[in-house]
């Protein structure tokens, strides 16, 4: 059975290609999926999106004690900066989550530079597009243990 990889964006980032694609780019939600099922043909690449908190922490419950998975590669978008109960969730699970963002967060407002759930992630990406989700599943890939 193929390895399994969770992609799990949080909020707004559903409206990726429409919003400030002069910070986030051109690429829509639906193309980084379909890019890295191209880029990891080996890897079952399984993606959910919501703009809720609990809906993301619920997923993160589901596949975090699923030995089927390598982890999760998690945007967590705003709650990134906000969310004790997302940092919780992440602690709380066994399978180890690797955290992304498009944008080089520690290049913009000073409140995005504070992440509460770095801590708690098995490593951090931050900066380089669409490619920072690529990396990240190549990360997590290399660390399978
Ligand atoms: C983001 C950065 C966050 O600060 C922001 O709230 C987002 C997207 C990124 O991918 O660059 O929604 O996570």
């Amino acid at each position: 059975m193929n390895t399994k990889i969770l992609i799990l964006n949080g909020p707004n980032l559903n409206l990726l290609g429409r919003r400030q694609p002069e910070v986030y780019g051109s690429t829509t939600l639906a193309d980084i999926v379909d890019g890295l099922r191209d880029s990891f043909p080996s890897v079952d690449i399984v993606h959910f999106q919501s703009n809720c908190e609990g809906a993301l922490i619920d997923k993160i419950h589901e596949v975090g004690y699923d030995d089927s998975y390598a982890g999760i590669v998690l945007n967590a978008g705003a709650y990134t900066h906000t969310s004790l109960a997302i940092a919780d969730a992440i602690a709380a699970i066994e399978r180890p989550v690797v955290e992304v963002h498009l944008s080089n967060v520690f290049a913009r407002e000073e409140i995005r530079h504070r992440s509460l759930i770095a801590p708690v992630c098995r490593g951090s990406i931050s900066g380089f597009g669409v490619q920072s989700y690529h990396l990240a599943v190549q990360a997590l890939i290399s660390d399978r243990r």
